[in-house]
């Protein structure tokens, strides 16, 4: 008997999991969908169930069971190894290159990375102190085999035969600094970086978490379009964290269970531009006029509630590096054929008449296969205003960045 239930409702960023009970005995695995059917054809007998776990809650607690169930499996008693044998993840050959490594957020971030079993290599690539950090982290028992890339003469190397690359290279906030006070700095750094991932892996997902990324994405999109690689659906801006913030923050005001709660997130990433649209909420649940605004002046100003917290020491890096793995996993999910993947992220983008939106995107082996139009139809009177508030603002950072990459001499 085996009962497949989807509970996953389409625009929810949420991720299957296969949960096999075989007598009192219950394991949860973490599957794609079709890895989860095929399995269900040829063993009918047990009592299985398809469920949905919150990406937020599970990260590591799934992931790295997998990868240590792997280590275990030969251990395992005869009927158990059975069961385990067919449930093996196939080894993934998706290659992840983190450039900005060594920082606060590259660190915990390729810790995260290197515990997902869809993952076969992890390229670090920093301006220095990387070799350090790979060396360490090599020595973690889960399958990605970890790679350092030291300077300009070792990015080229960092980034052949990737299939996704993470940008959090450059300088963050420290306390009186807003996003676009790094611009000029980080304007630079990412243009440099994403013309070598155009020379190098131009058929990789970018994800862009550099700072202020309402600026970045147009500079990066800018220099692909001008290296003739540019394709719209594979560059994304790294929202994530907003709506990590956002699910624990209503989540808490409102006492529901954290793995239950998904609010799309909108706009740009940073200041007023960072719309939650608390009226999509899952599971649906009202507000007073006073909790919306608290809660979305709250996950507005989240980063700087960090920065001001680290006092000078940065801005918010373990939270970046779990948002930012979320993404990376959802991304290695997709391009590992699950046809269920949802997320938020700075794309181009149709839906206003902005050339780039964040706003949930439906993510493919290809890339971005649909923005979700919907999340932005019959919104509540704040969210209409705090949207049209919100277009000059995101209108003048994506004009700054374009304006910059203009001017740059990008080599053919
Ligand atoms: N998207 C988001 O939600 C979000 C959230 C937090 C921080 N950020 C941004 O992420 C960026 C990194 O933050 P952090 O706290 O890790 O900073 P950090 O200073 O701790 O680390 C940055 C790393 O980038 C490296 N670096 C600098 N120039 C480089 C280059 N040309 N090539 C490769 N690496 C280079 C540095 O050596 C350093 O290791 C900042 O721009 C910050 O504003 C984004």
């Amino acid at each position: 008997m085996y009962k497949f239930e989807p509970a996953n409702p389409s625009f929810c960023s949420l991720r299957p999991f296969l949960r096999v009970q075989d007598g009192s005995n219950i394991v949860d695995y973490n599957y794609n969908r079709i890895i989860c059917l095929n399995w269900l054809k040829s063993n009918p007998t047990f009592t299985v169930k398809v469920f949905c776990c919150e990406s937020e809650a599970s990260f590591l607690g799934k992931e790295s069971s997998a990868a240590l169930r792997n280590s275990f499996a030969p251990k395992a008693g005869k009927q158990n190894l059975r069961h385990q044998y067919y449930l093996q993840p196939q080894a993934s050959s998706s290659k992840v290159a983190i450039l900005g490594a060594a920082g606060g957020i590259g660190q915990p971030l390729a810790l995260l990375i290197k515990m997902s079993p869809l993952v076969s290599a992890l390229h670090l690539y920093d301006i220095a102190n990387v070799k350090g950090v790979a060396a360490d982290l090599s020595h973690c028992n889960t399958p990605a085999q970890v790679l350092d890339f030291t300077g300009t003469s070792e990015l080229a190397n960092s980034l052949k035969g990737v299939d996704v690359v993470v940008i959090p290279a450059g300088v963050p906030r420290k306390p009186g600094m807003t996003r676009d006070d790094l611009f000029n700095i980080n304007a630079n750094i990412v243009k440099t970086l994403v013309e070598a991932v155009a020379d190098n892996c131009p058929d990789a997902f970018i994800h862009i978490i550099s700072n202020p990324v309402n600026s970045t994405v147009p500079i990066a999109v800018e220099v692909l379009r001008r290296k003739g690689v540019y394709d719209p659906k594979k560059v994304f801006g790294v929202t994530t964290l907003d709506v990590v913030r956002a699910n624990t923050f209503v989540a808490q005001k409102k006492n529901l269970r954290l793995i239950d709660v998904d609010v799309p997130v909108v706009g740009g990433h940073a200041g007023i531009t960072i719309l939650p649209l608390l009226s999509r909420t899952k599971p649906s649940v009202s507000f007073t006029d006073e909790e919306v605004e608290e809660l979305t002046v709250r996950i507005q100003n989240a980063g700087t509630e960090v920065v001001e917290a680290k006092a000078g020491a940065g801005s918010a890096t373990l939270s970046m590096a779990y948002a930012a793995a979320r993404f990376v996993e959802s991304s290695l999910r997709a391009l590992d054929g699950d046809t269920d993947v949802y997320e938020c992220a700075y794309v181009q983008s149709e839906l206003t008449e902005l050339p780039f939106f964040a706003s949930r995107v439906k993510i493919g082996k290809k890339g971005i296969e649909a923005v979700i139009s919907s999340d932005l139809q019959g919104l509540t009177e704040y969210e209409e205003k705090a949207l049209e508030a919100l277009k000059p603002e995101l209108k003048a950072s994506i004009e700054k960045g374009v304006a910059f990459a203009q001017k740059q001499t990008v080599t053919a």
